[in-house]
Order: C-alpha cells, then structure tokens, then sequence
C-alpha cells in the first residue's frame, strides 16, 4: 500500500494535470509558495467561498459583509501591533544555507514523540487482537511513558521559552535534543532571530513623494477600521458581526506542503463584536458553529479535533485551532480567537477617534469585545482534496482514482453525455443540458468510449454523468450514474433536476447548520 506521503504526491500532480491548482508563473518555473487556480480548482474555491459567506452572512441575521481594500494606511499596522510583533523566529543551517522557524523544528520533535507512542499502541494492538485496552496500555506501558515523558519536558520548555520571546532558549532547545538540518543533517545553526512576515511597496509616484506601505497579513484589520462606518450605517445592534473574504499576503519562512503555507493566500474571517464579559460564552458558541460548518460536509468526523493554543497572539485571552486530520498529520485549518477589545481600543488610540458602541438598554457606552473566527480557503481546499483523493481498486484488478467531494462543493455537478456522436444524440444532450444549465454547472463530453468519459468525470469528482443512448429518443429516459457507488438508474429526463438538487444544494448544509 502507498505511504499517506505517497499519496500526498499524487493528490499534488492531481491537482495540476485535472487543472485545480497550477505553480504561479509556471511558465517561468514558478515562484515559491505561490499558486494559482485552474477551471476546476476556481469553481471549487468559488462553492468553498459561498458556503461560507452565505453560512455567516445569509444565515445570521446580524452578520453583514464588507469587502475592504488591501493597501491600507500603515498606522493601522502599527496600531495592530503587527509591525513590531508579526514576526517568526528564523533559524539557519550554516552548512546548507537553508533557513527554518525555530518553533517548527521543535514542533516537529515533538509531533515524532507522539508518532514513536501511536506506532507502540499500533504494534500492541495487532499483538494482544480484541481485548487491547489503548488507554489502559498507554498509562502503563514503559517505553509509551518514557516517550511521553520526554515529549513533555521537551513541550513545558519550548511553551516557556515562546511566552516569554527567549531566542537564546529556543536555540538551546534544538541543541539540547539534537535537533539536526534535515539536508546537511548538521547541527552547526545560527542563532534564532525574529523575521517579519509583513511585505512592504510604496505608494503613490516619485513626484509626490513616496511612502511605505504593507501588504495586509489579514483581512481583520479592514473589518476593525470600518467597525464605526458600519455599525452606524448599518444600525447594528451588540452583538453584531463583520464577514470578509479576500486576500492576505505573508513572506513565510518555510513555505512547504503545497498550498498549506502560502505567500499570498485568502482568508474567510469574521469579527463578533459583543459586550466586554460575554466573551466566553459567544468564543464556546462560535467553537461549536465552526467545527458544525466544517462537519457538516460530511469528510468524517474524527478527522477534526481542537487545539488550544499554547502561545497567545498579542491581542487573545483565548484562542483554538479546528485542525484537520492532513495526510502529514492534524494541521490548523482554522483559528477562534478571543481577541478582548485590543484591536479597537487599538485603533482608537492611534487614529485619535472616538470608537465606541452605545448600548441604547443601558445608557452606557463602551469599546466591544471581539470573538474572531478564521479560515484559510487554500486551507480548506487543501483539506478538502486530501480527503476526497481516493484511488479504488476496482474488481476487474484496475484502479479508478475518484475524487470523492461533498456533492455540494464539486466543480462540475453534472456530464452530459451522448453515447455516440450522431443520430440526433448530441442534440438531444444538448436540449437536457439546456433545461439544467441554469442552475448546475455542466459539462457536455462527447469525446471517447463512455467508460473513459466516466473516469474523466471521476477525477474531477463530478457526482453525476447523464448518459443519453437511442433509447432515450424514444422512451424519454437517460441512464444516471452515481460518481461513489458507479451505479447506473435508469431515470425520466424530467426526474433530473430534483435527483441533482437533492446531492448538491447548499440549502440542505444550511439547514443541518441551523438543525439543534
Ligand atoms: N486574523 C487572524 C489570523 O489571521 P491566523 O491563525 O494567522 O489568524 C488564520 O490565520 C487562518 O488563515 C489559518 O487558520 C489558516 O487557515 C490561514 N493561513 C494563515 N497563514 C497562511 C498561509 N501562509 N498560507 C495559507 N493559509 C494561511
């Protein structure tokens, strides 16, 4: 069997040979962690967008959109403590020359630590059959407690060191376990040094003079500065939210694992704002939503967990991860943070305005609390065709790859095709097209053997392929074949429409979501 690293491969040449993802500039090689979009990965993105947008914003009543720019004044970076404080803390391997963040080789030991004891309790478990109790053998067993013993000290100290900002100890750490450069495999490193994410252009022409400006690292920041603008010409009532998508730019250190770390990438956020000492009931409401929204999908539900942060932002009293079970791991797919009222009191106090919330019931006024939750879309799209990529052996000793999306989001819903290119089939495939083009996105294939047409739709993980044979022009009937199961019903032309709206709806997620 393929290792899930195997697999990861495949999924990424996937992605460029069925045109969902491509390297930038792939004519010129590409540009490091910079990816673009094909015809199939943009209506992907799109669908991941809309139930997103449309799951905030179309079923709360009292979120609303805002669509701001990216170049903004760069006081408000200043305010939001990104200048001084976004940064990584970078690590070089003198021999290779490469350069790596420090906290992500040390998370990197300690993830192995965990990998040594679930590669134990695997090895038990096929020793001792049904009676293995997993909790019982993990609390008692030696070497599972040595491992884990040594995960933790190794966990309590890179905690400590990364609160309280201490480069000499994260160096040490990496020293102390022998953490070595996985290419030169040295371990004569530099010093840790901390390295701002933020990129940096100029505005305005030479004649005027220029000044310096940032590409925004988050889309937070323009809900923030047009907390005011909207909460008054919108007449929002505490607690109210802001919905954003729309693109974020990091000069990340270690730009790896494909669209997982980025240099520009979109983010999907929205900021809660609600009353100073609500804030741990609405970041509870909004930890139980989000991982609904994600569950929902139905990609299995132990492949989600939360992670609590060890190391707050500069701007939380709390914050989790959802993470997605990636095929290198449980990854952070989205973050919920509690973000107090920083950012606002932040911006009041460098733009000299007042920014406040007048709470009519109780006469007072105040700065509002946040509750943010963030999502990345390259993220979510990532985590979505890990899971989906699927390669089936098939009975007849043949292996079908099969992306296996949620119905709702695939690009394609529906391949029309006839089964021979004359005898008035195409037309008739086109006139079904016609009466479901409107509301689905189609595709019409008349090219090759039937079989081949299917697994071209199989690999771009269309649901449904509507077959029109010499029948059809007779009895009014098309074959429909099922994407996961391959089963072929036999259906009237007119049964289509409600056969496909019932897989691809968005209305049935919006409904679960709202479900108790
Ligand atoms: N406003 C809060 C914020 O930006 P974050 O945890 O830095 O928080 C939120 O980012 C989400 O954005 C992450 O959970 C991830 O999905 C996505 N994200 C962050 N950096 C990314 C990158 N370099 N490439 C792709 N996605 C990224």
């Amino acid at each position: 069997m393929a290792s899930q690293e195997e697999v990861f491969k495949k999924m990424v040449s996937h992605c460029k040979e069925y045109g969902f993802v491509f390297p930038s500039s792939d004519i010129y090689d590409g540009l490091a962690a910079v990816y673009d979009y094909g015809q199939m990965g943009v209506e992907l993105k799109n669908n991941i967008k809309k139930y997103w947008w449309d799951s905030m914003v179309l079923l709360h009543e009292n979120i609303v959109g805002v669509d701001a720019a990216i170049f903004m004044h760069p006081t408000t970076w200043k305010a939001s403590g990104h200048v001084d404080a976004f940064n990584d803390p970078l690590i070089d391997n003198r021999d290779s020359k490469k350069r790596y963040r420090a906290d992500v080789l040390i998370e990197e030991l300690i993830a192995k630590y965990d990998e040594k004891i679930e590669k134990e309790v695997e090895k038990a478990a096929k020793r001792f059959g049904d009676k293995f109790d997993a909790e019982m053998f993990k609390t008692t067993n030696p070497r599972v407690l040595e491992y884990a013993a040594k995960r933790d000290e190794i966990h309590d100290r890179y905690k400590k060191a990364m609160n309280a900002n201490d480069l000499a100890e994260l160096k040490q750490i990496i020293l102390d376990y022998e953490i070595v450069c996985p290419i030169s495999g040295t371990r004569n490193w530099t010093d840790v040094r901390q390295f701002n994410l933020m990129f940096t252009t100029e505005i305005g022409s030479t004649a005027d003079g220029t000044s310096k400006i940032y590409l925004r690292p988050e889309t937070a920041q323009g809900i923030f500065v047009n907390y005011l603008n909207i909460q008054k010409t919108g007449r929002m009532r505490i607690p109210f939210g802001i919905a954003q998508i729309g693109k974020a730019f990091r000069n990340e250190i270690v730009a790896r694992q494909f669209i997982f770390r980025m240099r520009e990438f979109e983010q999907m956020e929205m900021q809660f704002f609600i009353k100073p000492g609500t804030e741990m009931d609405w970041f509870a409401h909004w930890k139980q939503f989000r991982l609904k929204w994600h569950k929902a999908l139905g990609l299995g539900d132990a492949k989600y967990r939360f992670h609590d942060h060890d190391k707050l932002a500069h701007y939380a009293n709390a914050a989790t991860d959802i993470e997605f079970e990636m095929p290198f791991g449980f990854k952070e797919v989205e973050g919920i943070h509690s973000r107090t009222n920083f950012d606002l009191s932040q911006h009041a106090k460098y733009s000299g305005k007042k920014i406040e919330y007048f709470d009519p019931e109780t006469n007072e006024s105040y700065t509002p609390y946040v509750i943010e939750t963030s999502i990345g879309v390259d993220r979510m799209f990532l985590s979505i065709m890990c899971a989906a990529y699927n390669e089936e052996a098939l009975e007849n000793g043949e292996t079908r790859v099969v992306l296996n999306l949620p119905p709702v989001l695939a690009p394609v819903k529906a391949a029309i095709l006839p089964l021979v290119k004359k005898d008035g089939l195409p037309e008739k495939a086109r006139e079904i097209m016609d009466g479901l083009k409107f509301d689905f996105k189609c595709v019409y294939d008349e090219k090759d053997s039937i079989g081949k047409r299917y697994r071209r739709q199989d690999a771009v993980g269309t649901p449904f392929c509507i077959t029109i044979d010499h029948d059809t022009l007779n009895d009014g009937c098309v074959t429909l074949r099922y994407r996961d199961t391959m089963k072929q019903d036999r259906v009237k032309i007119e049964e289509l429409h409600a056969l496909i709206d019932a897989q691809v709806n968005m209305k049935n997620l919006y409904k679960k979501l709202l479900a108790e």
